[in-house]
């Protein structure tokens, strides 16, 4: 039932590619320039009409809500604000009629989520939910939705649905980009294009595999861990560190590069590796001075980078190639061999991957 790996986690991770694709199948067709999802047809005015789009969630599922505000403002220019869904109830949110919360969940039956959908709709917001278990709770109390079509998620770690997650709110915000002409043709086009090969990136970047592995047996000791990416990759470092703390017990902190300045930087000595998201696009130059401040402190450095970088390399102690993709659209490359990565290093402390302690898959309680 493992598909001959280890752990159901690994073979999540090695599923991304096809699961992917399952997300898309249907509903993307770069060639004829289509991007459509039923619930987002069906709603379309709800979407345009929307003053702005709140997006509730708990944990990963918040990582791939941060990632769409990121994608829907750029595309669409649409106001998003990203909030916990255990906050937003009980903090008596200003909810619209003219909002729109989507509410993000794998398993469909977060407690905080549900409860976060209830309350926007007593207050007469549309609720569109992205789930994974077709037919979930989440599911059936949105007004209308699209499924991430990732299959059965065993792994307490999320990695499949994140994925699979971001690929679907993309798909909503190019939708919403074209609709609402925000997006030159050529690079809605070209966006299309790119997301329909995502999959072959992803098979391609899995190919880290084994110097995820080697780097793992070097910082299996540590007792910390930061990551810190800019931008669309801000996120991806909370993700990476969540992954990382959930299944090894190494505590681990995400941060947007530029705070380290504002207190993180404190931490770093040679103790501390720090592993930096830094693809050639977007804030390459902001990203590469942040890693010579690292460096100054001594901090050991372990670089996500495009294939081909030298600048980055010099600085790093460890470098891992990714291959190319455009910023908007490189959360669903950076982000596997994070995963790889607290992979190994809970293997390697023979910690229990699929199940770690004091977790459960799906929170349904408070
Ligand atoms: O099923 P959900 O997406 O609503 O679950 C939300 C979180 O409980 C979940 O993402 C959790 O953070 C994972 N264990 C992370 O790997």
């Amino acid at each position: 039932e493992k598909g001959g790996y280890d752990h159901f986690m690994m073979k999540e991770i090695y599923e991304q590619p096809n699961v992917i694709k399952d997300t898309y199948r249907g509903r993307l067709n770069a060639n004829k320039g289509i991007v459509q999802m039923a619930g987002i047809e069906d709603n379309i005015e709800k979407f345009l009409n929307a003053e702005r789009i709140l997006i509730v969630a708990c944990g990963t599922s918040w990582h791939a809500g941060l990632v769409a505000e990121y994608v829907i403002e750029e595309f669409a220019r649409i106001p998003v604000e990203v909030e916990y869904a255990s906050e937003f109830r009980y903090r008596n949110p200003i909810i619209n009629k003219k909002d729109v919360v989507i509410a993000i969940s794998q398993s469909g039956e977060t407690a905080d989520t549900m409860a976060a959908i209830k309350l926007a709709k007593e207050n007469g917001a549309f609720v569109f939910g992205v789930c994974n278990v077709v037919g979930s709770s989440i599911s059936r109390e949105s007004h209308a939705g699209a499924y991430t079509h990732a299959g059965p998620e065993i792994g307490v770690a999320s990695t499949k649905a994140f994925t699979t997650q971001i690929t679907v709110l993309t798909m909503l915000a190019l939708r919403l980009a074209k609709a609402k002409g925000t997006l030159s043709n050529s690079d809605y086009h070209r966006y299309l294009m790119e997301l329909e090969i995502i999959p072959e990136k992803v098979k391609e970047v899995l190919s880290t595999n084994d110097i995820t592995k080697e780097i793992a047996l070097k910082f299996k000791d540590s007792t910390n861990c930061l990551y810190l990416g800019r931008g669309y990759n801000f996120p991806v470092a909370l993700e990476g560190a969540l992954k990382l703390k959930e299944i090894s017990y190494i505590h681990a902190e995400g941060y947007p590069a530029a705070e380290m300045k504002h207190g993180p930087i404190a931490l770093i000595d040679e103790q501390m590796p720090v592993i930096v998201i830094a693809p050639k696009q977007g804030h390459y130059d902001k990203i590469v001075s942040n890693i010579q401040e690292i460096k100054s402190r001594s901090g050991k450095i372990i670089a996500v980078v495009t294939k081909g970088d030298t600048q980055v390399r010099e600085l790093s102690d460890y470098v891992i190639e990714i291959p190319e993709t455009s910023d908007a659209l490189s959360p669903l490359i950076t982000t596997i061999p994070l995963q790889l990565l607290s992979y190994h290093i809970a293997v390697l402390r023979g910690c229990n991957v699929d199940q770690p302690r004091n977790l459960a898959k799906s929170v349904t309680v408070e």
